[in-house]
């Protein structure tokens, strides 16, 4: 079986990716610091409590273990607290990457799978966003995605690093055996915070900004399902071992929905109240992001099999049902 060291093991979509590499006889290998992490998420494989900046931990770790590929999804994510606390996310998201990414490279470990973001665009010209799109981001989370994208690009002319950066769009849903599931805390992401509001945890939830230029004045996302994003992440893989070159994906669905959408599909879904309230726009949140994958689907052959916005929502509300207060 094929070790694959899952950095970020513990946390949403990490934990996914786990059960998804175990179901597809691989042995997923979790490194976690068990900061946003959770200890239960870990079902798969061995865990090991610590960080990608512990340089003699992850030499012991590829010296126990004969580790072929390194999947990456450590990162800080929360945008507002990027723009709050820029060292924590260059700190985190780029120093320590780079820490890991030179052990890496002293241990012979070649192939490297890196959870991307939409938010290295930022604001976008055209849409869909195209892979070929500038990249300008707007706040640091974004800036530090991208930054560890350039260095993949360096590590690769240097050192011959095979690497895959995926730029996600909006990850949402949940495992559809329902085992796995989103616990951010805090939780500041759509789909969770609707699904808490129908749950009676939360009064309402705020829809930040109507009038935003899109057809009901609400913000329009592109979201993927987190098993369709962790079908990407084994291709690419195998296609890399395959010969495949160095390169950079989205991954969304290419279909945008608003706010108030969201809310509604998540109304019919639960077939519970769900109160809503317009609040002021939140800083920093671009209009419309949609994503063009037909990169992905041609060249990884990615078919991503959750693509309809109720499914979605169906998975994270049997999740958010089962477990209510999260992990
Ligand atoms: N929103 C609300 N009310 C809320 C929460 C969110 O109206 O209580 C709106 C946001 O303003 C946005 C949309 O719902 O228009 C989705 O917001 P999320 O916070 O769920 O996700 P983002 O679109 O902000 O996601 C962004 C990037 C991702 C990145 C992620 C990091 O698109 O690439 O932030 O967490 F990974």
């Amino acid at each position: 079986m094929k070790n694959i060291l899952v950095v970020g093991g513990a946390g949403y979509i990490g934990s996914y990716m786990c059960k998804y590499l175990a179901k597809k006889g691989y042995n997923p290998i979790v490194l976690d610091n068990l900061i946003y992490g959770h200890r239960q998420a870990v079902g798969w494989g061995p865990f090991i409590e610590g960080s990608m900046a512990d340089s003699k931990l992850l030499k012991s770790i590829f010296t126990e273990y004969h580790v072929e590929a390194v999947m990456h999804f450590a990162a800080f994510c929360y945008v507002g607290e990027s723009v709050s606390e820029p060292g924590k996310y260059y700190r985190n998201n780029v120093a320590n990457t780079l820490n890991l990414l030179e052990v890496m490279i002293e241990n012979n470990v070649q192939y490297f799978i890196f959870s991307s973001s939409c938010a290295t665009y930022g604001e976008p010209i055209e849409i869909p966003i195209t892979e070929r799109h500038p990249q300008n981001p707007i706040n640091p989370y974004g800036r530090s995605k991208l930054m560890v994208e350039q260095i993949l690009k360096d590590f690769s002319n240097a050192y011959g690093l095979k690497y895959v950066s995926l730029r996600y769009f909006n990850a949402a849903g949940a495992d559809p055996d329902g085992e796995v599931g989103e616990d951010h805390r805090p939780e500041t992401h759509l789909i969770p915070l609707v699904l808490q509001t129908a749950l009676g945890q939360r009064e309402r939830i705020d829809i930040f900004g109507d009038d935003y230029p899109t057809k009901d004045g609400t913000c329009i996302r592109d979201y993927v399902h987190i098993a369709d994003l962790a079908q990407s992440h084994l291709l690419a893989l195998e296609r890399l071992m395959d010969g495949m070159q160095e390169g950079e994906y989205n991954l969304g669905n290419g279909d945008g929905f608003s706010v108030k959408e969201v809310i509604e599909v998540a109304r019919n879904v639960t077939g519970r109240t769900i109160t809503s309230r317009v609040t002021k726009r939140r800083p920093g949140d671009p209009a419309v992001l949609i994503g063009s994958s037909k990169k992905a689907v041609k060249e990884l052959g990615w078919k991503p099999q959750f693509a309809d916005l109720s499914t979605i929502i169906e998975t994270a509300w049997k999740w958010h049902k089962s477990h209510p207060e999260g992990w």
